[in-house]
């Protein structure tokens, strides 16, 4: 690109200042397993092309993509653009595409098959030598969990000598602690942990990443960032979708195993979490792993689960859980949970963080909420009254990304009225940009070798175990299902949750 487009770019895209101080990713391949699926199609290849667009990848740089379904590297050059005439949130220009897609290849190849393993290596070495990718690979596993393990064996069975490797794996990552720690180990036989990224998509939102900055990069905020002055903390990651066309995954995972196990502690254990010594993988991660290794196990009464029935959902009537179709009549899965936990340690000792997580809830929401404590001495009596609300920090992960503080006003006019307002902080507004796609970022960080963003082995088997406890529990007992409309805030458990300490769920 030449410089005036550069700058051109760059002048559309304020952020893209801090991003060109970043170095470009070394040449290497990026290969796709599972590159017919859904995906690689609607989130995988328009963050490439982005990517492209913003001159993020590397100079020298190739794609193969892989699976089953029969494709010339032509008709997968062809597909993937219009995926990304689609979906991606940049105009295709052409002069980017047909970069991109020189270097574009296709095998058609069952993951079992030797000879598939064979073209794909061969497709490898001659992109080596026509596009200078020096051997360095990226394999990017977009596949049914099933298939994680083998092709991860295989993968290593077939290392180079040659060049760095690195795999990207897919969330869900095993489906209880046994299982993730088996996967772990079978990976683990070929690949370091330095070479692994375990994907959870949530991590790659600017506004999650936000957290960080507004915590750490802000004198303010620390101080009061713990038991003596934080009242509870809601962290809500509601959905007003159902399950759309996912029973078969739907039914054995649930909302725990969906959101809560990795989407959700995550976003604890960033707000919970203690200052990194710095902005290194490492640090970031053992300051994480720390919060989830405190959690305390929540008893029965402090868990509260949910399967939707009918109702009304934005305007519109849908259908309750166990009429989805391929949902089984009596199906007992979940798809609603909302917990009072605590972090036992120093800073967050006896304070509440309630979550809750849920599909056909009233809107489409990921919020985290500090509410503070009351003011210890309101000097305006007559305003307790009125229900003057403590101080809630609230961050908006999405829809609406941004920050929002909700503070006492003085109502303009005579007499000390005062009511809640919101000093807000919205990214739109703010920088005048679209924000990137999760799978941008964490895509540019694979190719950089950053792992900051990606869940180590650790934090996913204390994840589980915080999950296995809370399903082993859910074992001895079997609530009335349906237990709440579509186009509510779940069961009236859930608020009961809050109720009984005289708390209750933010509305808004
Ligand atoms: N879709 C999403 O938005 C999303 C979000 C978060 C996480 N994920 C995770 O990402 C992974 C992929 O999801 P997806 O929705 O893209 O799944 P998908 O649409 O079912 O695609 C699966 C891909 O794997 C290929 N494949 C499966 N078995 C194969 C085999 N034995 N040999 C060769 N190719 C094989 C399929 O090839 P053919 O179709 O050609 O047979 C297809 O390309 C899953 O682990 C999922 O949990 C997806």
């Amino acid at each position: 690109m030449a410089e005036t487009d550069q700058a051109v770019v760059e002048a559309e895209n304020p952020l893209l200042e801090g991003l060109r101080l970043r170095r470009r990713p070394d040449p290497c391949a990026l290969v796709i397993f599972g590159a017919s699926g859904d995906l690689t199609t609607r989130k995988l290849f328009p963050a490439i092309y982005s990517l492209a667009v913003r001159r993020l990848l590397p100079e020298r740089f190739a794609i193969v993509g892989i699976a089953r379904t029969e494709e010339s590297d032509e008709d997968f050059r062809q597909r993937m653009r219009e995926a990304v005439e689609e979906h991606s949130r940049d105009e295709l220009r052409e002069d980017v595409w047909q970069e991109l897609a020189a270097g574009m290849r296709y095998v058609t190849s069952e993951f079992d098959d030797p000879g598939g393993w064979e073209r794909l290596t061969r497709a490898l070495n001659a992109l080596d030598a026509e596009r200078g990718t020096n051997g360095n690979r990226v394999y990017y596993l977009a596949v049914p969990p099933g298939a994680i393990a083998n092709l991860a064996d295989e993968l290593g069975k077939r290392r180079e000598t040659e060049g760095w490797t690195r795999l990207v794996v897919e969330k869900p990552f095993g489906r209880d602690r046994a299982s993730a720690t088996d996967l772990n180990e079978r990976i683990h036989c070929h690949f370091s942990e330095r070479e692994i990224f375990r994907i959870d998509h949530y991590l790659g939102k600017e506004t999650v990443q936000n957290m960080l900055a507004l915590r750490f990069a802000n004198g303010i905020f620390e101080p009061i960032w713990n038991r003596q002055f934080v009242d509870h903390v809601q962290i809500t990651v509601a959905e007003s979708i159902g399950i759309e066309d996912r029973a078969e995954f739907y039914e054995q995972a649930g909302a725990i195993r969906d959101i809560f196990q990795n989407h959700l502690l995550q976003l604890l254990a960033l707000t919970a979490m203690e200052p990194p010594i710095d902005f290194t993988a490492d640090s970031v991660r053992n300051e994480k792993v720390k919060v989830l290794r405190s959690m305390q196990t929540p008893g029965p009464s402090t868990v509260v689960r949910g399967q939707y029935g009918r109702g009304f959902v934005e305007g519109e009537e849908v259908a309750g859980y166990r009429e989805e179709p391929r949902v089984a009549p009596d199906s007992m899965t979940e798809t609603f949970v909302a917990a009072e936990l605590y972090v036992d340690n120093w800073r967050w000792a006896d304070t509440p963080f309630y979550v809750r997580v849920g599909k056909r809830l009233p809107r489409r929401e990921t919020t985290i909420a500090i509410h503070f404590k009351r003011a210890p001495h309101p000097p305006f009596e007559e305003l307790a009254a009125e229900g003057l609300r403590p101080n809630v920090l609230i961050v908006q992960v999405q829809p609406d990304e941004g920050v929002s503080l909700a503070i006492g006003a003085k109502v303009p006019g005579q007499g000390m009225t005062i009511r809640t307002v919101h000093m807000d902080f919205l990214y739109g507004g703010a920088f005048r940009t679209g924000l990137p796609e999760a799978y941008e970022r964490l895509i540019l960080d694979t190719l950089l070798g950053d792992a900051t963003l990606f869940t180590r082995a650790d934090e996913v088997d204390e994840q589980w175990a915080l999950v296995d406890a809370i399903v082993a529990a859910w074992q001895r007992d079997r609530p009335g299902f349906p237990n709440y409309d579509a186009g509510t805030w779940g069961p009236p458990s859930a608020e009961e949750l809050l109720a009984r300490a005289g708390r209750a769920w933010r509305r808004n």
